[in-house]
């Protein structure tokens, strides 16, 4: 597939990956065990984690035939950009554990291979390193509270002085959640962040303050029902970010696919809505839009992308993934992503045990150590 992108780059990616297994199965093995338990990882009994991947492994697809599918465009237009496809790459802290330039290398691989960027606050490097580094990017920040309202702000702030396109906080995160891999090896360096506390002080004025600041769209995310759907888009929320942190805070919630259906309903058209948890497929990604969903984030994946082979490895996860979303677009009958709606979807039985990897059955061929 020719890499005609924002940036006009040709993809560097590593053509020897062929599917998305020989991506995860590459980053496994480059991977020492604390920094795979750190990626894979959830909460507690990571029931959450087993139920994103439940409420997408439950939607059967209804396909369309005999129409002319021969023109499948799957992008969409974002924060006035034109993207490949409608995703955006989630906001995941210490990429440095997987690729040298850990922030940067996945905002360089959004602008090569053309989605969106979210960059973490726990993230090296700087937010604006990422800006000076790759400026071209469709670049968003994403701000854990580790201050009072006056950090917050000063956080604001910078966000806009560096040109970033919009600003996100994450919400569902009051308390840092018992992620019990990382305990069991006594590796709590990340709970113990300081500044943490003023997390569980956040409130909707909060919310309200932010947004009479902010001279860009403001995203929530953490977003797990229709009534807090709701009041973000009373608070003068742009973006609805429908999210359980894949899995890492509330053991327990409801799979995101679950939740989507409501926020969509609830938010009527007033908000753009994001989701994440779970997404490893292109088909993943056609069922979620078909559900209601303007963009799908990925987390686990772009460390993995990363892992593999840097910021070419997640430019070829991308292309990979555009290979399945295109060959499922092509297969239910539609040559747009706006075309998708719930006609094209059907709740049917789970076949196995789903899972972190369960979207990757040719992994069980293989060691154990996956787990
Ligand atoms: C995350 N996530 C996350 N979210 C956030 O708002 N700020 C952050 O710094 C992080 N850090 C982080 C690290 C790692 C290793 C993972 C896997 C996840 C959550 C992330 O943005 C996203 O919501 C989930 O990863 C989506 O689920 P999947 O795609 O990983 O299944």
């Amino acid at each position: 597939m020719t890499a005609s992108n924002p940036s006009g780059r040709r993809s560097a990616a590593d053509p020897d990956f062929l599917t998305l297994h020989e991506i995860v199965q590459k980053a496994r093995q480059k991977l020492n065990h604390d920094s795979w338990d750190y990626i894979v990882g959830g909460t507690e009994t990571e029931t959450t984690v087993r139920r994103n991947r439940a409420a997408l492994d439950s939607l059967a697809f209804r396909p369309r035939v005999l129409r002319d599918v021969s023109h499948i465009e799957p992008g969409t237009t974002f924060l006035g950009r034109k993207l490949r496809l409608p995703l955006l790459l989630a906001p995941v802290g210490s990429l440095e554990l997987f690729a040298k330039e850990a922030g940067a290398a996945s905002a360089r691989a959004a602008l090569d291979y053309g989605v969106a960027h979210m960059l973490s606050s726990v993230c090296e490097p700087t937010l604006e390193d990422v800006a000076q580094t790759v400026p071209e990017a469709l670049r968003i920040f994403q701000l854990y509270v580790h201050g009072d309202a006056n950090w917050v702000d000063n956080m604001a702030a910078r966000t806009m002085d560096a040109g970033y396109s919009a600003f996100c906080l994450t919400v569902d995160s009051a308390y840092y959640s018992r992620r019990e891999r990382d305990m069991a090896k006594r590796n709590i360096r990340r709970s113990v962040v300081p500044g943490r506390e003023h997390q569980a002080t956040l409130t909707w004025k909060d919310v309200e303050r932010l947004r009479s600041i902010l001279k860009i769209p403001l995203i929530l995310k953490g977003i797990a029902t229709a009534e807090d759907a709701s009041l973000a888009v009373e608070h003068g929320v742009d973006m609805v970010y429908v999210s359980n942190h894949g899995g890492r805070q509330l053991d327990h919630d409801r799979g995101s696919l679950d939740v989507l259906p409501e926020v969509v309903q609830a938010i009527n058209g007033r908000a753009k809505v994001i989701v994440d948890g779970g997404i490893n497929r292109g088909t993943d990604i056609v069922k979620a839009i078909a559900s209601g969903a303007d963009m799908v984030g990925i987390g686990r994946m772009q460390c993995m992308g990363l892992a593999a082979g840097g910021s070419a490895g997640l430019v070829r996860l991308l292309e990979i993934l555009e290979q399945e979303v295109r060959s499922c677009m092509g297969l239910v009958g539609v040559n747009s992503m706006t075309e998708l709606d719930s006609s094209y979807l059907h709740q049917a039985p789970i076949l196995g045990p789903s899972h972190m990897l369960s979207a990757f059955p040719l992994l069980s061929l293989e060691e154990k150590s996956f787990y």
